[in-house]
């Protein structure tokens, strides 16, 4: 009896496991073109964007083996496909943004988004990178809070 539970429970999970392969949604991996970028302040900080920001914030997303196979693909689509409404530096000047928050988004731990993080190791910041990052955002962005060190900003003042 039991067995015969084992053996149909797992036959049922490979058989949609499969099916779902098929679900269209975010499948395509084709990158749109990029139309215009942002004058960076820096390559330090273009560098380190395009390092723990980029696969989310641009059309030149590298899209891993694992964001082929369902259902991790959509979970992957869904963060590339939110992140770029949000901000997407390869459409620069072309659409409405929220680029200025970017700083703060890395100094509040949001961003880059700790699942990426995972399976991103080289994403990881240290505090040092995370400071200069966060400056080189602001300076490029137009964010506020440009300080030298992140405990200069204190608690969230609202
Ligand atoms: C795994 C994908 C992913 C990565 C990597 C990532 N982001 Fe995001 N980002 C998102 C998604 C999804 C949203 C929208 C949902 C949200 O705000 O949580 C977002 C939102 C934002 C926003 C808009 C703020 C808001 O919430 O309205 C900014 C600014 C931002 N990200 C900056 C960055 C910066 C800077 C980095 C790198 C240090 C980064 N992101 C890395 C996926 C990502």
């Amino acid at each position: 009896m039991l067995r015969k539970v084992v053996f149909w429970t797992i036959g049922i999970i490979a058989v949609l496991f499969v099916a779902i392969q098929f679900v269209p949604y975010g499948r395509d991996h084709t990158n749109p073109p990029v139309l215009g970028e942002p004058t960076w302040s820096d390559a330090e900080t273009k560098a380190t964007f395009d390092r723990a920001c980029a696969d989310c914030h641009s059309n030149e997303t590298k899209w891993p083996w694992y964001s082929n196979v369902a259902p991790v693909s959509w979970l992957v689509w869904r963060d590339v496909d939110e992140g770029r409404a949000k901000l997407n530096v390869s459409e620069w000047g072309h659409r409405r943004n929220e680029a200025d928050e970017a700083g703060e988004q890395v100094q509040k731990g949001e961003m880059p988004m700790p699942i990426y993080l995972v399976l991103h190791p080289e994403a990881r910041l240290s505090a040092d990178e995370k400071t200069t990052l966060i400056n080189g955002l602001n300076a490029t962005f137009g964010g506020e809070g440009l300080r030298s060190s992140p405990m200069a900003y204190g608690p969230p003042a609202d």
